[in-house]
């Protein structure tokens, strides 16, 4: 056709997508509207938003003025702030008590610094940009001594400096590697750590998005397919606070179920109701805790969602009635995709009230997943979210308190792995292209389920797992990092992508443990138990067609150390609970990467295979077969090894011993750690707390214990309980005080133990003044540990 008009055919101009970019050009005016300040330049529109006192939006449009409306992922309001806005030849200064934006003219540059006037954020030889393919692009200078994290679930290690990552929700079955970075969720947040203080970065862009510090030696980007720029900075200074600012403005994950802390036990799938209950009995039987079983897509009849296969399920009422009176929660995997069949009352109400998502032209979109064709709702509709979290009354009905959202990217079995971007969503009369909001589908699944389940558990916590989701989906699920496989290296990968989705506002997560496809083996299961015993989320779940992978799948000596690490997890819990409480008001995870608390170490910086629990407790496990010991690098202080009770000294890499039965832990001198029971599952009140308090060389420790009911909102209310237990030596005397405050709830234990580690067998206990009669303290001379019994 080179002799036609085709010739000159416009699709043969160059590619524009990723080049040509036009910066927005020089400054040309500018205008103050309350807490906005906006500029009009040669190519464009930006509005600087003082958002609040630690947080600035910035947005660019190339073509109007920039829209203000948020994506849902933002529910903070902006507050008034007090500024100062100033002119000169040069640049605009935008003055706070907190911080200092200059917005150079010529070329249009924005920086911001801190009170101090040290540089958080600047841009330098490039700023802000477009493409006639609509693409937008920002750059930011970059430091040598820069380090990232965050970035949501990512593989690869701990800092993301040298990365490339797209975000774009994606169904990757596999496989998992380093350069496989859209994964299911995208949560387009970082933190940037510079010589010990910190900033943070949201490029609140719904659609597909790239982050780049690889490219540039002196500068980063981040840039957007569509839409407009969009982006909030977090002056920090600290990783904890710049976490503190950006879940102000996302959101922090509710106080989880207890039970939804305990282990849970999953496979694709346990296919009928007399194989679940045998699970169940097999947990019961060798007193293995469990606390949840999970159904996957064969509950269903023929996949459809809100139904049971009445030949494999022909009880489902009495089942989980019966797993719940063992202690056991019930999770059934409810997908986004409703099989298209005119009998099918969820098919026929999506199609009558207009539900599911379609094309500009009218007709519905319908893609290919485990029912086969299907049609999707149209979750950017309030009405919408509304209808289908009514919807879970079937299951609420049927005395269910969990669900699980998987395939919610969403995910279609064809070559994009996903929906026809050229769908249109409402989005509450908004209307845009599934390119433009994909990212959003799974977090909207989300809070249609969850609010769903809210209302409909009358005031009972529900719990809810989410394979997608987007900046937010903390307010409303836990997230698993999808089908990983029974691979030591996913073992090693699961670490750094969980302190990174830790980092990006999402405390509440872990793998599949064993690894979901591939066979596992036995080693491999009980060192991923190990792991498992500290990973927010924990459960174990396999695919179809792999070898089983209950815990006692590979035999008595497997089974009894899997089984020891998940007792551990029960032991462990009061401090998890705890933890899980403060992330729900500060953000800061309860899995951290070391460098969360030692960020000028730089030894922390890029520490990818072991991780903190709360401030003082480091885990080590090991990720490699037939290991019997690892290197550990502990920060400053002394720690004393868990098991053995040795003190090590810190600042310094250890090799330690660690048998096929032990996952090192090390705790930090001067810590207190509270320990609960082992118990066949949550549903079993806790009888005895102990206070393990490791003094080492200190005179004094203390810890404030968090505990409610577990189960209900009530703790919104102050039916908390919260008890400050402090540790002071002085000579041979030890002064234990416990003080309870704060809320109306009452603690279901009445022991209340106090384990003296490091210690000599002639101390002096007082405990709230009183002295601890000798009758009462049991001193054992290998471990040097001096245990206190006393009633609460
Ligand atoms: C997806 C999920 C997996 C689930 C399977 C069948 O692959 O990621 O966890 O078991 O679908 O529902």
């Amino acid at each position: 056709m080179q002799d036609t008009s085709f010739a000159i055919h416009p699709g043969t101009k160059k590619q524009l997508v990723g080049e040509n970019y036009k910066e927005i050009g020089g400054f040309k005016s500018y205008s103050i509207n309350n807490n906005i300040v906006s500029f009009i330049t040669e190519n464009g529109y930006v509005n600087i938003t003082l958002y609040n006192t630690n947080t600035i939006r910035i947005t660019m449009n190339p073509y109007r003025e920039p829209i203000v409306k948020q994506s849902f992922a933002v529910i903070a309001e902006t507050v008034e702030i007090v500024t100062n806005v100033s002119e000169n030849d040069d640049e605009i200064t935008i003055q706070t008590d907190e911080f200092l934006v200059k917005v150079k003219k010529i070329p249009f540059r924005v920086s911001v610094f801190d009170k101090h006037g040290m540089a958080i954020v600047e841009e330098q030889t490039k700023g802000m940009a477009f493409n006639e393919a609509g693409e937008l692009i920002c750059y930011k200078k970059m430091e040598a001594n820069d380090h990232f994290y965050g970035f949501g679930e990512k593989t690869g290690f701990l800092d993301k400096r040298g990365e490339k990552m797209v975000m774009w929700n994606t169904d990757v079955y596999a496989p998992h590697n380093p350069e496989t970075d859209a994964l299911y969720q995208s949560i387009p947040f970082f933190l940037t750590l510079r010589e010990g203080t910190a900033h943070g970065i949201f490029f609140d862009n719904t659609g597909r998005t790239q982050f780049d510090l690889r490219s540039e030696v002196d500068s980063y980007s981040f840039k957007a397919e569509s839409g407009q720029l969009d982006y909030y900075i977090f002056v920090g200074p600290t990783l904890k606070e710049v976490l503190g600012q950006y879940t102000t403005l996302t959101g922090t994950m509710p106080i989880p179920p207890k039970w939804a802390l305990g282990y849970h036990q999953s496979r694709y799938s346990y296919e009928t109701e007399e194989e679940v209950r045998a699970l169940a009995n097999h947990f019961l039987e060798k007193k293995i805790p469990l606390d949840a079983i999970y159904l996957d897509i064969h509950y269903m009849n023929g996949y459809r969602v809100f139904t049971f296969d009445h030949d494999r399920f022909p009880t489902p009422k009495a089942l989980i009635e019966d797993l719940k009176k063992a202690g056991i929660k019930t999770v059934p995997i409810v997908d986004p995709g409703v099989k298209e069949d005119p009998e099918y009352p969820i098919y026929q109400e999506g199609v009558r009230n207009d539900q599911f998502c379609k094309y500009i032209e009218g007709n519905i979109y319908y893609g290919d997943v485990w029912p086969g064709n299907s049609a999707f709702p149209d979750f950017t509709s309030t009405k919408v979210r509304k209808w289908w979290g009514e919807k879970h009354k079937y299951y609420t009905d049927l005395g269910i308190e969990g669900i699980w959202n998987d395939m919610n990217e969403p995910a279609i079995f064809n070559e994009t792995k996903t929906m026809d971007v050229k769908v249109i969503h409402e989005n509450d009369g908004d209307p845009k292209t599934h390119r433009e909001l994909h990212n959003l589908y799974g977090f909207f699944m989300g809070e249609s389920t969850y609010e769903g389940m809210k209302q409909l558990l009358h005031g009972k916590r529900p719990f809810l797992l989410t394979r997608a989701g987007y900046a937010g989906v903390q307010r409303y699920a836990s997230v698993w990092t999808g089908d990983n496989r029974s691979f030591w290296e996913h073992l090693q990968l699961a670490l750094p992508m969980c302190m990174n989705l830790g980092m990006s506002g999402v405390a509440f997560c872990g793998p599949d443990v064993g690894g979901f496809a591939h066979d596992t083996n036995g080693e491999l299961l009980i060192r991923w138990t190990q792991f498992g015993t500290f990973t927010p989320y924990f459960r174990n779940h396999s695919a179809i067609n792999t070898l089983r992978q209950e815990p006692w799948s590979f035999g008595e000596d497997v089974e009894g150390l899997v089984k020891k690490y998940i007792e551990q997890r029960y032991v462990w819990l009061p401090h998890l609970y705890t933890l899980f409480r403060q992330a729900s008001q500060t953000g800061v995870p309860v899995m951290r990467p070391l460098v969360l608390e030692y960020p000028t170490d730089e030894n922390t910086f890029n520490l990818s295979d072991q991780f903190m629990i709360g401030d003082n407790v480091i885990v080590a496990p090991i990720m490699t077969p037939t290991t019997n010991h690892r290197v550990v690098y502990l920060p400053e202080g002394n720690w004393v090894n868990y098991w053995t009770e040795e003190m090590l000294i810190g600042n310094k890499h250890h090799l330690v011993e660690a048998p096929i039965d032990i996952l090192p832990i090390f705790i930090k001198e001067g810590t207190i750690i509270p320990h609960g029971t082992i118990k066949q599952s949550t549903a079993i009140p806790e009888d005895e707390i102990t206070y393990h308090i490791y003094l080492g060389d200190k005179t004094e420790a203390s810890y404030r214990l968090y505990e409610d009911d577990g189960t209900t909102f009530r703790y919104e209310s102050g039916d908390t309980f919260e008890q400050e237990v402090t540790c002071e030596k002085d000579g041979k005397t030890i002064s234990i005080s416990v003080k309870e405050s704060n809320g109306t709830y009452d603690p279901t234990w009445s022991k209340e133990t106090f384990v003296l580690h490091h210690c000599e067998g002639d101390l002096e206990v007082m405990v709230n003044g009183e002295e601890i009669p000798k009758s009462n303290m049991v001193f054992d001379e290998t471990t040097k540990t001096l245990k206190i019994s006393t009633q609460r």
